[in-house]
């Protein structure tokens, strides 16, 4: 019997799209074009041209399809997904001009990507949005850790809510990373099973980046990152 391989891979890169380029327009079908033409602003239309056909190129190297051919559709709370017969799971985040994607053969996946930078409301965001746990933890890093280890946190359990569909509605304090573990969560809303099935995978893409990856696994697997040209 053949062994079942199992992988987590991150495709990542720029969303700058060059005017010229022709080639994701012509990955887009007839509502993604309609939707890309009711964009008012250029750069919010090229962002959803290119993150849209990248996802659709990067999946069609996964399943037996072109990928002009492949139909994205889109779960209740908004997960995208394809329906198709082979397990392919993905996610996509974006933020100002990057991008990442995760696909996966293993189960349900979340992926967030965040640039960070210097905030000013940082404790009022992590009084609503982190468990006691993690504040306490946040709280006693010393000033200049505290912007990073913010965005690490928050991607890691953006990545969550992702993952199992749902988006920040589920509420952000209820996903509880392990300060002590960050590969772990502490705690989840109980309808996902036990905390401690989740992985976390932090992933390093640039120094002032972050993103996070999680799914529901147990298995063993390969993790591949390629930066998409
Ligand atoms: C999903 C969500 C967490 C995204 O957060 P964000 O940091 O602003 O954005 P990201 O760039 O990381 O992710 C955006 C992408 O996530 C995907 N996505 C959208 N909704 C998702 C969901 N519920 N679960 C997982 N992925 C989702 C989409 O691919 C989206 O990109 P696209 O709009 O270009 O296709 C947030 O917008 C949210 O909670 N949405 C929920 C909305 C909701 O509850 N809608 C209910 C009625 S439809």
């Amino acid at each position: 019997m053949v062994e079942q391989q199992y992988f987590v891979d991150v495709w990542y890169g720029d969303i700058l799209l060059d005017e010229a380029d022709e080639r994701y327009w012509s990955v887009l079908n007839e509502q993604e074009r309609v939707k890309a033409q009711s964009f008012k602003r250029q750069d919010l239309q090229r962002k959803y041209i290119k993150t849209r056909a990248v996802l659709k190129l990067v999946l069609a190297g996964y399943l037996p399809v072109d990928a002009q051919q492949l139909s994205i559709a889109t779960a209740t709370y908004g997960k995208p997904y394809v329906r198709t017969q082979s397990p392919v799971y993905f996610n996509l985040s974006h933020q100002g001009n990057r991008f990442a994607i995760v696909v996966s053969n293993i189960a349900e996946v979340g992926i967030d990507i965040e640039q960070y930078r210097d905030r000013k409301n940082l404790s009022a965001l992590v009084g609503k949005c982190f468990s006691d746990q993690e504040a306490k933890f946040w709280l006693a890093l010393p000033n200049i850790q505290q912007t990073k280890m913010f965005y690490w946190f928050w991607v890691r359990k953006e990545a969550f809510v992702k993952a199992v569909g749902r988006g920040i509605a589920l509420g952000l304090n209820q996903c509880v990373v392990n300060p002590d573990k960050p590969s772990c969560f502490a705690s989840i809303p109980s309808a996902y099973g036990l905390a401690e099935n989740w992985k976390i995978l932090d992933i390093p893409l640039n120094a002032d980046e972050v993103c996070a990856v999680v799914l529901k696994t147990a298995d063993a697997f390969e993790f591949k990152q390629t930066l998409w040209r």
